[in-house]
């Protein structure tokens, strides 16, 4: 099964998909707009209380379109659409685990816009408002089954939700100030592109943060193959040495990386990185 950024080149610059009329530091217009979709055919989810009407699927069937297609046909998004209904139960402790530890790297910092790239079922957005009410947040995934959770899990929190992939973001030049992948870098293909998008996205000084997994023995090849068995969109696990070399080549300064134990079978690695003020 393949990642839904199935293009050959890891060197690819990002797609602006920006209307000539937005500058940076805004958002794109159009958010808790049930309207139309977004010029781009991005379509936000709203997630105010009173939006119950919304059905929930209309964004779905929106045109999304990511570089090789329809996000909607990804196998990421169809392993996902599967696992929706049971991922929060079965990779509970994977999730408290990964999610704590990078959210014990952020607690001191302040931000007012935040991008949850793979934001699955909303739980890392979730506990960010819980820490920083004031933040603005926006979630992206391609599978349309988890985040139909996460717009139940986040009702009444002040963010947008959409469904897209992590190499075409639709948000405006330097218009946040952190962006979150958790557990997400392991499906990228083209890992180089999507973080090319997330230092076009964020503003200078804004922190890109990686968490991700990685096996204790036998990593490579093999057990990526394995794994592959039973998630079929699974890419490659990275080590801290390769998220480095990755988010420096896409003109990130690495700020912290370390490992951390997840289980008997797992390591965790967590990077952060910072987006140059001249960037
Ligand atoms: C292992 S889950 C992690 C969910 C969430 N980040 C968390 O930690 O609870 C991976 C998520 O990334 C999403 N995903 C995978 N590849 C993606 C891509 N290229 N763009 C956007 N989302 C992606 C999947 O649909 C899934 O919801």
């Amino acid at each position: 099964m393949a990642a839904p950024d199935t293009g050959a080149s890891d060197a690819a610059t990002p797609v602006s998909i920006l209307p000539q009329s937005v500058g940076g530091g805004a958002a794109l217009p159009g958010t808790y707009s049930a309207a139309p979709l977004h010029p781009a055919g991005y379509a936000p989810v709203d997630l105010r209380p009173e939006a119950d009407e919304y059905d929930g699927k209309r964004w779905v069937n929106g045109n999304v379109r990511g570089g090789s297609g329809s996000v909607g046909d990804s196998s990421v998004a169809r392993t996902y659409d599967r696992w929706a209904a049971t991922y929060e139960r079965r990779w509970r402790h994977y999730t408290d685990v990964t999610l704590g530890v990078l959210l014990d790297h952020l607690a001191a910092d302040r931000y007012g816009a935040i991008l949850d790239v793979g934001c699955g079922t909303g739980t890392l957005l979730a506990r960010l408002h819980d820490q920083e009410p004031q933040a603005h947040v926006h979630g992206i995934d391609v599978s349309a089954g988890m985040l139909d959770r996460a717009r139940v899990t986040l009702r009444g929190v002040n963010g947008d939700l959409w469904h897209g992939t992590a190499d075409r973001l639709p948000l405006a030049d330097r218009s946040v100030d952190l962006v979150t992948m958790a557990s997400v870098l392991h499906y990228l293909r083209r890992p180089s592109a999507a973080c090319v998008e997330a230092r076009r996205v964020l503003r200078p000084g804004g922190v890109l943060a990686i968490v991700d997994y990685r096996p204790h023995v036998g990593a490579g090849s093999v057990t990526d193959g394995l794994i592959r068995l039973y998630d079929r969109g699974h890419v490659r696990s990275r080590d801290v040495r390769e998220a480095h070399a990755i988010l420096s080549a896409a003109g990130l300064v690495v700020t912290h990386a370390h490992t951390f134990a997840i289980d008997r079978a797992f390591n965790g690695i967590l990077v952060l990185a910072a987006s140059s003020s001249e960037a």
